[in-house]
């Protein structure tokens, strides 16, 4: 008899996880579609209105009609506590634009807006796997795109090119990767084959962010270590580079169109904190089978290549992380209550960021070196000094 009843409450559980998974697929395209056009808005209208004057008739309207549906989408969505403030936020877009606003304001609101969204639907905008080279897609680019976009991205007829970098520095990888979606973007639509798969968007999407910074050279790796989130994910695939300080900017579109020249310079635990974003990402919006691939990855990933040399520093927090990971894993795996999942993760990240810490060489290193360079120059000036008062005595002597 107890037997059937565990076997009755496993039915439910998986019942009520393949409703949570159904809803997740029903309001991720809205969500979706409502972000792009965001993005669309945030990038065109600055053309089509200048100094409180409309430049652009045809495509003010166009920002207009944008904005009536991404409203629209909006108030289609799930109702939670914060969709009241992401409605309001998009209504305070809709007036902007009403007045002929400033550009850069109404980029900003724009922006501002999808990323709430984002935050509020548990929007998955960043692939798990790493992002692979532009040279991938290539091919694919050449079949499915160059008709119209021209080869490099030139731009042909009435498409429009793909280099312009100030353009480009406008969308998120993710705004590019959203676009080549039939389902979503009703810009394309049914004008690009609807049977491309994620991963090909991806590819695509790091191909076309390559056309902007062809034959420029790298950033100096010191920005790379300056901006730590920029080179993982999901930070490369979010961060829109007109939002950031020039030079990240610079380096982001750079270090976009060249993601697998950026890897090695990722630390792996940094890789490791990425992914169990992603997972909290997925486990929030219900994909606990998403949630749960992407947890193992930041194992494989990132904290394996590491786990011997923490082992060897700092013996008891690697037996910490150890008994984390496997927390989290069973939280997940067997259902447990949410608010246990997400203290879980919280528990991994800050244990994650502690071994961190304790694997950065020590202070004392720097110490070292520090000496060993002082008394290298004495050393040096030393020598100097002899070789000089030789020098002279002999001079003195002739
Ligand atoms: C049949 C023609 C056609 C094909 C094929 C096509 N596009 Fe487009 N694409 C367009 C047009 C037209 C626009 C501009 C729409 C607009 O702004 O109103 C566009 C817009 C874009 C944009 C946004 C550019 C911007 O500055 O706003 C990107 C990115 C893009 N396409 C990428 C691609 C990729 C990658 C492929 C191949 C998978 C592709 N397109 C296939 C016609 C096409």
């Amino acid at each position: 008899m107890r037997h059937n009843w565990s076997v009755l409450c496993l039915c439910l559980l998986w019942l009520s996880a393949a409703a949570a998974a159904q809803e997740v697929l029903e309001r991720e395209p809205l969500a979706a579609e409502a972000s792009n056009l965001l993005s669309y808005i945030a990038v065109d209208y600055g053309d089509s209105v200048k100094n409180g004057e409309i430049q652009d008739n045809t495509l003010y309207q166009q920002q207009r009609r944008y904005l009536a549906r991404a409203l629209q989408l909006v108030r289609q969505l799930p109702d939670k506590p914060g969709r009241a403030a992401l409605e309001n936020s998009v209504l305070e877009l809709d007036v902007a634009i009403a007045e002929k606003r400033d550009g850069e304001l109404v980029r900003r609101r724009a922006n501002a807006a999808a990323d709430r969204l984002a935050a509020l639907y548990q929007l998955q905008r960043s692939p798990a796997e790493m992002l692979p080279s532009a040279g991938f897609a290539e091919s694919l680019y050449d079949e499915r795109c160059a008709n119209c976009h021209g080869a490099g991205g030139g731009g042909r007829g009435s498409a429009p090119g793909l280099r312009d970098p100030q353009r480009m520095a406008s969308f998120s990888l993710y705004d590019l990767y959203n676009i080549l979606d039939p389902t979503v973007d009703s810009v394309h639509g049914p004008r690009i084959d609807g049977d491309l798969s994620s991963r090909q968007r991806w590819a695509l999407a790091v191909t076309v962010a390559n056309f902007a910074v062809a034959g420029a050279p790298p950033p100096a790796p010191e920005l790379a270590r300056r901006y730590p989130a920029l080179i993982g994910l999901p930070g490369m695939a979010t961060a829109r580079p007109v939002e950031l300080p020039a030079e990240a900017a610079q380096a982001l579109m750079w270090w976009r169109g060249h993601p697998e020249r950026v890897r090695a310079l990722e630390h792996p635990l940094a890789r490791a904190d990425g992914l169990l974003q992603l997972a909290e990402t997925a486990y929030r919006a219900g994909d606990n089978a998403g949630a749960y691939h992407k947890l193992m990855l930041g194992y494989r990933q990132g904290y394996a290549p590491l786990r011997e040399q923490l082992a060897e520093r700092d013996a008891p927090l690697a037996t910490q992380l150890a008994e984390h990971w496997q927390a989290l894993r069973t939280a997940i795996l067997g259902g447990a209550p949410n608010a246990e999942v997400i203290a879980a993760f919280q528990r991994l990240r800050a244990a994650l960021t502690q071994a961190r810490a304790r694997l950065e060489p020590p202070a004392r290193n720097e110490r070292y070196t520090l000496w060993a360079a002082l008394l290298f120059a004495a050393a040096v000036a030393l020598g100097l000094l002899l070789w000089f008062g030789l020098r002279r005595r002999k001079l003195s002597r002739l």
